[in-house]
């Protein structure tokens, strides 16, 4: 499994041949600015919750790639109003075979709306079980109790991708916690440094991990990961 990080939440997952985008904000964040948004492939794209940092460059690279966008509902009908049509609506607790694997629709502990408004549903976290391993992304969240039915109720997990940067999310002393409730000690950290609100300290975040026995990897923007 290959993993690509484009800033902020948006993450870029080969998986089988197939590529799966997550939380497509890119265009806004000037951490980014050297990402091409136009040679990102993406055969599916997974859409956390509603807010303009997890969805700004949705439309347009949905209509250039022609990809499924697999969400909740009201962002499934928000879209459809754009002309983007091959969706997949979801909430919380379903789940979906699709090429890649399964997709989990987990609880995420934060809100929704879409950036003209529109109500958005719940947010969510998405567990995605395929060939090539197991993993969480978690999206915009606090910690929650909720993350402790993961392993319940999925298969273990290789890693996770959680929010770190505190404010709006959870911050990294959660998140080691959060790693805990989801029995996985490799944890991939996002939305943090973005911005003014969220800018954290790498080197305090990843002794939090490693006093715990955990790594905390933090992906350099356009940087290349490798898993399983
Ligand atoms: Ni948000
Ligand atoms: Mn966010």
């Amino acid at each position: 499994m290959t993993i690509k990080y484009y800033g902020h939440s948006c993450f870029g997952i080969e998986i089988d041949g197939k590529h799966l985008l997550f939380d497509p904000f890119i265009s806004g964040n000037g951490l980014a600015k050297d990402v091409d948004i136009e040679s990102i492939p993406c055969d599916f794209m997974l859409i956390s919750h509603g807010h303009a940092d997890h969805i700004a460059d949705a439309e347009a690279i949905a209509k250039r790639t022609g990809c499924k966008v697999i969400c909740a509902f009201e962002i499934h009908t928000w879209l459809n109003g754009k002309g983007v049509t091959n969706t997949h609506p979801m909430n919380t607790g379903g789940s979906w075979n699709f090429d890649f694997g399964r997709v989990k629709c987990v609880v995420a502990h934060h809100s929704s709306s879409l950036p003209d408004g529109t109500y958005a549903g719940n947010p969510m976290g998405f567990v995605i079980d395929s060939t090539e391993g197991c993993f969480y992304f978690a999206g915009d969240t606090a910690l929650t109790l909720d993350m402790q039915l993961i392993p319940m109720i999925c298969p273990p997990l290789g890693f996770a991708i959680l929010p770190i940067g505190s404010n709006f999310t959870m911050d990294y002393n959660d998140a080691v916690i959060a790693a805990d409730f989801i029995h996985c000690d490799t944890i991939i950290g996002c939305h943090y440094d973005t911005f003014g609100y969220i800018k954290i300290d790498h080197e305090a975040a990843v002794k939090a991990f490693e006093a715990e026995n955990k790594e905390l990897i933090l992906p350099s923007i356009g940087g290349e990961l490798q898993f399983g």
